[in-house]
């Protein structure tokens, strides 16, 4: 039998509407922060992550669908959102707004060929906003607002917000050289990523697996103490708006995040839930001012977030969250044989004035189509019977009172309408 391929799962019909349930909170919300949609390739050129997401981190290095097209084009199947967004915004000029933030919004499958476990796939989803085009402090608490707004109304009481500022270049600059100094000492103790990323990107080594419990690592310096007075003075502002929204935080020195567009402000939305695996970051984002300009735009400051859906569902259903599946059918028909054309047609009217409806395909016994509108749980059953429809009335069954009433055929429609707004 062909199965799915390895990290891949099916998102079947009985669970679906979780996932639509998740969408729609995620649009509606979306729209009232004025984020418009935007749709980009499931591809993208490789180069676009290497130089995007960044030479030195996991993804680019391990876990990228990398493959060369029938033309010989280096292509990757995009690990993540922002990259893409950032290319499309640079290609289309959107930046030629003087003055405007963009604020973009997506969602879809992002792959990456990790360790399979529970809440990790080789295809995920992700749904995701970008606003770009603003240096205040306050976007980045608006972004994070956004998706604290999402999270509350999905539902969801165990989830908290970790904070951590990875300040200016110059910040970096510093921080780099003091990582580079505590670091190189126990270089040989570390793993071979480690050895490497210290050369490369010496904050990717705070955010090793393997290397977690080294010493060195708890007594590595702290960003916090290497910040210039305008990143210091920018997260004080980005944590002061956060403050006045009554959003609750929590400031990690070592959240670094795995991507290496960051700067100033990073965050991730935590999962609290007890037994809810390893994987509880259910998204993360932050500030990327040098991204727009890496990918051959101008200077254009850049903040946004991605969460992680497959983690959501997770995490609704670790918290007994119920999600009403709404796949009753409003009306069964049931008819004989005789009056099925007759009850095509009415299908079909019915649906079309909105109204939701279904009939037997089976050609099945009459007390057996009664048993199919129980399963669909229909309000109402109309029966179609041969000597009534020569009378040009139906029967219409209210099956919560039982209550049944003939009604005439051009009446139908105004009927159900009537009663089902009883
Ligand atoms: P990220 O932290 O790599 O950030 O991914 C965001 C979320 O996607 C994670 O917190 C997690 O919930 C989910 N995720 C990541 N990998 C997997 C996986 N293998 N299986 C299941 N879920 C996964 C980004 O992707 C950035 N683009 C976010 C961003 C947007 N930053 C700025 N703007």
């Amino acid at each position: 039998m062909i199965q799915t391929p390895k990290g891949t799962y099916d998102i079947l019909p009985k669970d679906v509407h979780k996932w639509h349930y998740i969408e729609d909170i995620f649009r509606k919300t979306c729209a009232l922060y004025n984020y418009k949609e935007i749709r980009t390739p499931i591809f993208e050129s490789t180069e676009l992550f290497v130089r995007g997401v960044g030479e030195s981190t996991d993804i680019v290095n391990k876990e990228m669908y990398t493959f060369l097209d029938k033309g010989n084009r280096s292509i990757t199947l995009r690990p993540e959102g922002t990259a893409g967004v950032v290319r499309s915004y640079v290609e289309n000029k959107m930046f030629a707004e003087l003055n405007q933030v963009t604020k973009l919004y997506y969602m879809g499958p992002m792959f990456r060929y990790e360790r399979m476990q529970k809440g990790r796939s080789r295809q995920f989803f992700q749904f995701g906003v970008e606003a770009l085009g603003s240096n205040d402090p306050t976007i980045d608490a608006e972004v994070i607002s956004l998706a604290v707004n999402i999270l509350e109304q999905i539902g969801l009481k165990h989830v908290k917000v970790v904070i951590n500022t990875l300040g200016d270049k110059a910040s970096r600059v510093n921080y780099r050289k003091a990582l580079i100094e505590h670091f190189t000492p126990v270089k040989e103790e570390l793993c071979s990523d480690c050895k490497r990323r210290l050369e490369q990107n010496p904050l990717r080594v705070l955010d090793c697996k393997v290397d977690c419990e080294h010493p060195a690592m708890k007594s590595a310096p702290k960003i916090r103490d290497y910040l210039t007075d305008e990143a210091k003075v920018f997260f004080a502002e980005v944590l002061r708006d956060l403050d006045s929204l009554g959003i609750k935080y929590e400031i990690n020195d070592n959240l670094v995040r795995g991507l290496d567009y960051y700067n100033h402000t990073v965050f991730e939305f935590i999962s609290t839930i007890p037994g809810f695996g390893s994987q509880t970051a259910l998204g993360g984002g932050g500030r990327y001012d040098g991204l727009v300009s890496e990918i051959g735009g101008p200077e254009i400051p850049g903040v946004g977030f991605a969460l992680g859906m497959d983690r959501l569902i997770l995490a609704i259903e670790e918290e007994g969250i119920e999600v009403d599946p709404k796949d009753n059918v409003e009306v069964f028909i049931v008819a004989m044989n005789e009056t099925r054309t007759f009850a095509f047609t009415l299908l079909e009217n019915l649906r079309r004035a909105g109204i939701k409806a279904e009939k037997d395909f089976f050609e099945r016994k009459i007390k057996a189509q009664f048993k199919q509108a129980d399963k669909l749980n229909a309000n109402f059953t109309i029966i179609v019977g041969e000597e009534e429809l020569q009378r040009g009335v139906v029967s219409i069954k209210n099956m919560k009172t039982q209550v049944q009433e003939e009604i005439n055929i051009d009446n139908i429609i105004s009927y159900l309408k009537q009663r089902m707004e009883e």
